[in-house]
């Protein structure tokens, strides 16, 4: 698959860049061609000269010098795909913000290839809060974030932050690239976040579901080619990857009709966490505290999932959610049968670092034929991953 490829490589500052020219002699012995840039920092841990003979093209550092100008918008424009390698906290802060102070920023910002980031720090640094802000700004602008992981680092502790290895990296880009286009001429529904069921002006019912997983679906749905519609409950995500079209809902009643004014789909995954119920009065005016108790009416809300199960065509493949406290996996073949979808994930309560909120979720897979498909706790975009692999071996 990586024959005929061609890879661009961002090396950045940092001691994991002694990876990098393994890397890139696997890439060129499997036929992909290799470009790189580098920082000036990343200079001073990898030799250019030694990755300029493996990858057999000039390695790139500054944008201009005396006598020529790098065009940054040829290469970003030339490569299938760029990767970032290792990316450095100054790196990944400077590309959350769009600093473009060198050659590598630069090509960055103008390149119209899919990006892929592999974060190599140390542990500190990679547990503080702002970093995690910049990977998930990084991740919202339709960055692939290769996890870190877990060993000996350069400070000589052990713990979070290690670049994953060539090998590894080598069989992401092999994948990642597999997978561009096996999606193409989909068209993909997706429902993320919460609804919000108004009891008067300034008061709702809601729950905690942060939106997370659903945007990583769509995201991945988008990656690999789909034309994918997100409606999304309220939630604190500011906007959704490329190529997602978002249509912003607030109860289940209008997460409701955007998805039924969008049932042509081919792949539906209906994350949102939805209301089950609403008030069958909403007051005009906020309600005073008066009575000792006070009773609130409710009535079902439409069950969107079980709406399409009901209209669903043969060749749609229809995906729902489902989070139990009690007989997980009862409960999720009778929500499988009952609203007709084609596949359930079960979101586990009981591990720590999964559900809501978080970056990380741990699921099971139920098929109809009686199947399941555990999965480790992963980071949400690995576990979006593992459910579009499954999804696309559905599709008719
Ligand atoms: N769902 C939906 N519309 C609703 C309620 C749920 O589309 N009004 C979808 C969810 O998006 C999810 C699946 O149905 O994909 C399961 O939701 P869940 O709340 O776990 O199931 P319920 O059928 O509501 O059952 P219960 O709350 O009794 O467990």
């Amino acid at each position: 698959m990586l024959t005929g490829k061609k890879i661009l490589i961002g090396i950045t500052g940092s001691i994991a860049a002694y990876k990098i020219p393994l890397l890139v002699r696997g890439l060129v012995k499997q036929g992909a061609e290799v470009r790189v840039v580098m920082t000036e920092a990343a200079a001073g841990f990898v030799s250019p000269l030694t990755l300029s003979t493996l990858a057999k093209s000039e390695v790139l550092t500054r944008l201009f010098d005396e006598s020529s100008w790098a065009n940054h918008v040829a290469l970003g424009r030339w490569a299938d795909v760029m990767l970032v390698a290792p990316l450095s906290c100054n790196t990944l802060s400077k590309m959350a913000a769009g600093a473009c102070d060198n050659l590598l920023l630069a090509t960055y910002l103008s390149a119209t290839c899919p990006v892929i980031a592999a974060p190599a720090m140390d542990e500190d640094m990679w547990h503080h809060p702002t970093t995690k802000d910049n990977l998930a700004r990084l991740s919202a602008h339709g960055v692939s974030v290769i996890p870190v992981a877990y060993g000996e680092l350069a400070s000589g502790l052990v713990g979070d932050g290690r670049m994953a290895e060539p090998e590894e990296l080598l069989r992401y880009l092999d994948s990642f690239l597999a997978n561009t286009v096996s999606l193409k001429g989909k068209k993909a529904l997706v429902t993320a976040g919460p609804t919000y069921e108004a009891i008067d002006p300034v008061r709702f019912i809601g729950n905690h579901s942060s939106g997370k997983m659903g945007y990583a679906l769509a995201g991945e749905l988008a990656r690999r080619g789909a034309a994918v519609t997100l409606v999304s409950g309220p939630t604190g995500i500011e906007r959704a990857g490329p190529g997602v079209e978002l249509i912003r809902s607030t109860s289940a009643s209008e997460m409701a009709t955007a998805c039924f004014a969008h049932d042509d789909y081919d792949i539906a995954i209906l994350a949102a966490a939805v209301a089950d119920y609403t008030p069958v009065h909403v007051s005009d005016q906020k309600i005073k505290k008066s009575e000792e108790t006070l009773t609130l009416e409710l009535r079902k809300t439409e069950d969107i999932l079980a709406t399409l199960g009901g209209r669903k065509g043969n060749r749609q493949v229809l995906v729902g959610f489902a989070l139990e406290t009690e007989n997980e996996a009862a409960n999720a073949v009778k929500k499988l049968q009952a609203k007709n979808a084609d596949l359930l994930v079960l979101n586990s309560l009981r591990t720590e670092g999964a559900g809501f909120g978080g970056d990380t979720n741990q699921v099971e897979l139920f098929y109809r034929d009686g199947r399941r498909k555990p999965f480790p706790l992963r980071s949400k975009t690995d576990v979006a991953r593992d459910i579009i692999d499954a999804i696309t071996e559905l599709i008719p």
